[in-house]
């Protein structure tokens, strides 16, 4: 089937940015909402009106092409028609409880044909972090252990148990966490750890890992969590080796095995999920995002013996309140559909090609540009003041870039040094020429201006 959103998508600047009815709406609102919203919703000041495919419009009648995609939330593109078709319906029928619905079984269904070995047994919940949380339960019981491992740059949720999981700073402030958290090194190469590169290096990070945990685990882990593809670090790419030699030392260290495929599932790099690139088949998998397609879904996949564990699958062992409700279910349902009926996992892999086709070229035409790569749509720029010594750029020059890109019509994530970039997979050749046209004419005024050392 036909892709059914609008192709050759371009901006529209009509104001200064953010216009006039934006601002009065945000003053509104800045009075009463709590501080700490997404930063390029507060930073970029406009106001929505509407949305399709991959622009976004807002009360000024402004149309801005959108990369920033939800951050991996926006697969099947803005207000796709099947999908108001459904989800209106859905809610003149119903919307709450636990109930067995048939947008439910139908989504179980599909989940069962294009699962990764055996994990077909599914739990819904209504955020990512909600997710995580109940994959570490399960792992707990299962295991009868308590520590866990996770990675550096990792980002699983802001919730007590995924929080203690970060592999940032974003954590600190908030101890102390539960006892038995070791984090890792993850093979970031752009910023290798060690200042080795690959593959002379044999994965040494992840020696230095098993290394420090051989010596620092107190009683047992119960599993080590991983994002396949890490999105919050800056979509890095590890070693296609890197995934299957963790699920190596998970079994050496006798626990379980979490992929949380939040961002990378669904088609978002090329693959259905994430861990096939790597051939790797984990214990439990944590899903979210755009399976939504905007609804607040997410959801656990594991084997039938897991999920049978207790207490975690005694009845309300591993429920929500809001979990595989009739509207979750049927928006899981019909954006599951629509990436498979209209083929977004190839359109995904072949759009992402394309775009760094165009986009290759960037290192070697700005000196600013120090790698450039990607899976499928989920793209990373590193933006660097020196290409040897790979300092980032500044946060005043990267406000500098976010800014730009607004006032010519692209919502991008251009404020954080490691620049992330994830479409909706219904995204176009056209479309992308638009955005890459975008891009040079920023990338060239910050050269001309001499923005680098800003
Ligand atoms: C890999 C990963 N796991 C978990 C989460 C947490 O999801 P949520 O914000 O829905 O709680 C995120 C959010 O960005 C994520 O990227």
């Amino acid at each position: 089937m036909e892709i059914s959103q609008p192709k050759n998508q371009h901006a529209k600047i009509i104001t200064v940015i953010p216009g006039e009815k934006s601002q009065r709406l945000r003053q509104e609102e800045e009075c009463l909402i709590a501080d700490g919203l997404q930063g390029f919703a507060t930073r970029s000041g406009i106001a929505i009106e509407s949305a399709n495919g991959n622009i976004i419009r807002d009360i000024d009648g402004n149309e801005f092409l959108d990369i920033i995609g939800g951050i991996g939330v926006n697969g099947i593109g803005h207000s796709h028609p099947k999908f108001i078709k459904e989800m209106s319906e859905q809610l003149t029928k119903c919307s709450i409880g636990s109930f067995t619905s048939k947008a439910r079984v139908d989504f179980f269904n599909i989940i069962d044909q294009i699962k990764v070995g055996n994990l077909n047994r599914v739990q819904l919940y209504s955020s990512g972090s909600e997710a995580v949380e109940s994959a570490l339960r399960l792992a707990k019981n299962a295991t009868q252990k308590w520590e866990f491992v996770s990675f550096s740059g990792s980002f699983h949720g802001k919730t007590a148990g995924s929080l203690a999981l970060m592999g940032s700073e974003f954590k600190n402030s908030y101890g102390p966490f539960a006892p038995g958290n070791h984090v890792i090194p993850y093979a970031n190469c752009f910023r290798c750890p060690l200042g080795s590169s690959y593959p002379i290096c044999g994965l040494a990070c992840l020696e230095v890992g098993r290394n420090f945990l051989k010596s620092n685990i107190t009683s047992g882990v119960a599993a080590f969590i991983i994002e396949p593809i890490q999105g919050t670090a800056g979509n890095i790419i590890p070693p296609k080796d890197f995934l299957s030699s963790v699920r190596e030392l998970a079994k050496e260290f006798d626990s379980l095995l979490i992929a949380d495929e939040m961002i990378t599932g669904f088609g978002r790099t090329g693959h259905f999920w994430g861990v096939q690139h790597s051939h790797t088949v984990p214990d439990i998998m944590t899903i979210g995002k755009q399976f939504g397609g905007g609804y607040p879904v997410s959801g656990l996949l594991a084997s039938n013996e897991l999920v049978k564990i207790k207490p975690w699958g005694n009845p309300s062992g591993s429920s929500s309140s809001y979990g595989g409700n009739p509207m979750a279910a049927m928006a899981a349902l019909t954006s599951t559909q629509i990436i498979i009926e209209e083929n977004l996992v190839e359109n995904s892999k072949q759009m992402g090609l394309y775009f760094l086709e165009l986009l290759k070229p960037f290192v070697d035409r700005y000196s600013f540009i120090g790698e450039v790569r990607g899976l499928g749509l989920m793209i990373g720029i590193e933006l660097v003041k020196n290409k040897q010594t790979k300092e980032p750029l500044s946060k005043k020059a990267l406000n500098w870039l976010f800014d730009e890109f607004l006032q010519n019509g692209l919502l991008t994530m251009a404020y954080a040094s490691s620049f992330r970039i994830q479409p909706a997979m219904t995204i176009d050749q056209e479309t992308i020429i638009n955005i890459i046209e975008i891009m040079n004419k920023v990338f060239n005024k910050f050269s001309d201006y001499g923005l680098v050392d800003y």
